[in-house]
């Protein structure tokens, strides 16, 4: 069985060493052979500086800069450099939607409501655009891990570190500070990534070598979720949920999007059929979805179009992503049938099945501090009812929380079986737990009961997460 190792493209690692992140920082600006296309991309953010703007703040004024831009696809052939290659492709996903989805930023300035969209990418942008696309192997629209997120930052102070505080995009569409914030916090979470990937790679690699008990690995493992979560909360000050409409409608995908796009885009001289891909969105971090697999949400993901939808995600992320994905559940499922949790049982594991209980209540506090940012950052924003990757928002609750507690109960059951562990901090975890469970159960079923009433308001969930002490803002 493979020990995880080798997931590689040569801009990302997934390693104990970096994470998610990239293994060293992109490149700010394209070299100088693509200086047409550079130039419309700094001067194409709504706000420029206090008292410039750029293309996108006058109708129709990011078309002509776009027009005007040579087709670089005889050079973007012949580029092999992954860092070039990456940037090339991060430019050009930029332009495509900034180009496209104007007319609906234009139209929600004036109504509040999202118009039409351009539905033909021209052959100049298109052919180039495709060419990367292909090169890295992803599907020709803006992506989270080589275009908007974790490919866009720079350091500000080149002697401090990853801190949203001190990063900032190297692409921009409104160019305002929240939406910086909004995506720079990603970059920071992301910062504690290595020691994630390397507790999950460590774990792995000491149950196959016959270890008897790894709750320190998952104690490490538990606190560095604590930490990504405290980060994570850095959100409400990082960006202001009120003007989270600034830039959203940029970062929205064709597919789901028929009211935006109708059958999709036409890639001139590229496809002769019009093509629909997803946008970008936390859904493609890879975060949660690894210690989904590694903790065992997923053998409690229930059947459904948005389990379908974050499995269709997964073929969202670059490669070396996708393969690191596909050999833990492996990994894990040959460690034993029902994963993690199966194999800390046989091994009677009760220190491991503590922080076990921890991880996924971070897992939870995470999705429910999440769903907080989707009711004030999009649903008391607007009434359009689509996600930015293209699914119904309201739909996310009972599909992912309640798996995280039905595991919870299961590993409470367990450890009860088992007895108790020797270690305080572990059997802290689990009194904990066993006090607070009803209360999360409680919560999920009060907000599954707002979602079905259809007065269903942002405000009621915030009122409802306050009552119980989940209040994310605090
Ligand atoms: C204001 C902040 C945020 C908002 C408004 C937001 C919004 C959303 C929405 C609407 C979805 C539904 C899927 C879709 O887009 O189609 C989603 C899913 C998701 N988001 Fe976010 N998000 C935010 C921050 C984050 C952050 C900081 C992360 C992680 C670094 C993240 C990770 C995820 C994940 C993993 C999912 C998939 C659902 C799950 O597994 O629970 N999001 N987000």
């Amino acid at each position: 069985m493979s020990i995880l190792s080798n997931y590689t493209d040569g801009f990302f690692n997934v390693s104990a060493e970096h994470g998610f992140l990239p293994i060293k920082a992109p490149l700010v600006k394209l070299p100088s052979q693509y200086e047409d296309l550079q130039t419309v991309l700094d001067h194409m953010p709504v706000v420029l500086s206090e008292n410039e703007f750029g293309y996108l703040n006058t109708e129709d004024g990011i078309v002509a800069p776009t027009l005007a831009i040579k087709n670089h696809l005889s050079a973007v052939e012949k580029e092999e450099d992954i860092f070039v290659l990456q940037a090339l492709f991060r430019s050009y996903s930029f332009l495509a939607s900034a180009y496209l989805l104007e007319p609906s930023f234009q139209q929600y300035r004036k109504d509040g409501k999202y118009g039409k969209a351009r539905n033909v990418l021209p052959a100049n942008i298109a052919q180039p655009f495709c060419k990367v696309a292909d090169k890295l192997n992803v599907f020709a629209w803006l992506d989270y891990h080589y275009a908007y997120s974790l490919g866009n930052y720079q350091k500000l102070n080149e002697a401090g570190d990853l801190n949203w505080e001190n990063i900032t995009m190297c692409n921009r569409f409104s160019g305002q500070p929240d939406e910086v914030g909004f995506i720079m916090l990603h970059v920071d979470i992301n910062r504690f990534s290595a020691n994630l990937v390397g507790t999950v790679m460590q774990t792995i690699q000491a149950l196959n070598s016959g270890a008897q008990t790894v709750g320190d690995l998952l104690e490490k493992n538990w606190s560095t979720m604590k930490q990504m979560n405290e980060r994570r909360k850095e959100m409400w000050k990082a960006s202001r949920w009120q003007r989270y409409n600034d830039f959203r409608i940029f970062i929205m995908g064709v597919k789901g999007n028929t009211a935006l796009f109708g059958d999709g885009v036409v890639y001139e001289n590229v496809w002769e059929e019009p093509k629909a891909f997803r946008g970008q969105t936390g859904a493609q971090d890879d975060i949660i979805p690894m210690q989904d697999i590694f903790s065992g949400v997923i053998f409690y993901y229930p059947e459904n179009e948005l389990t379908k939808y974050l499995l269709d995600l997964r073929l969202y992320r670059p490669t070396c992503v996708q393969d690191f994905f596909k050999d833990l559940e492996n990994s894990m499922k040959t460690l034993h049938p029902k994963g993690l949790m199966g194999k800390l049982v046989e091994n009677k594991d009760v220190t491991g099945l503590c922080y076990l209980l921890g991880i996924l209540e971070e897992i939870y506090h995470f999705r429910n501090g999440h769903w907080q940012f989707v009711q004030k950052y999009i649903m008391a924003n607007t009434k359009y009812a689509m996600a930015t990757g293209g699914t119904p928002i309201t739909s996310w609750i009972p599909n992912q929380i309640l798996s995280v507690i039905h595991q919870m109960e299961d590993v409470v059951a367990a450890i009860t079986a088992i007895g108790a562990s020797d270690q305080e901090e572990a059997n802290s975890i689990f009194e904990k737990n066993i006090k607070l469970l009803p209360t999360k159960k409680g919560l999920i079923d009060g907000q599954l009961a707002l979602i079905h009433n259809n007065d269903f308001s942002a405000e009621a969930v915030f009122a409802l997460n306050q009552k119980f002490g989940y209040d994310d803002t605090k």
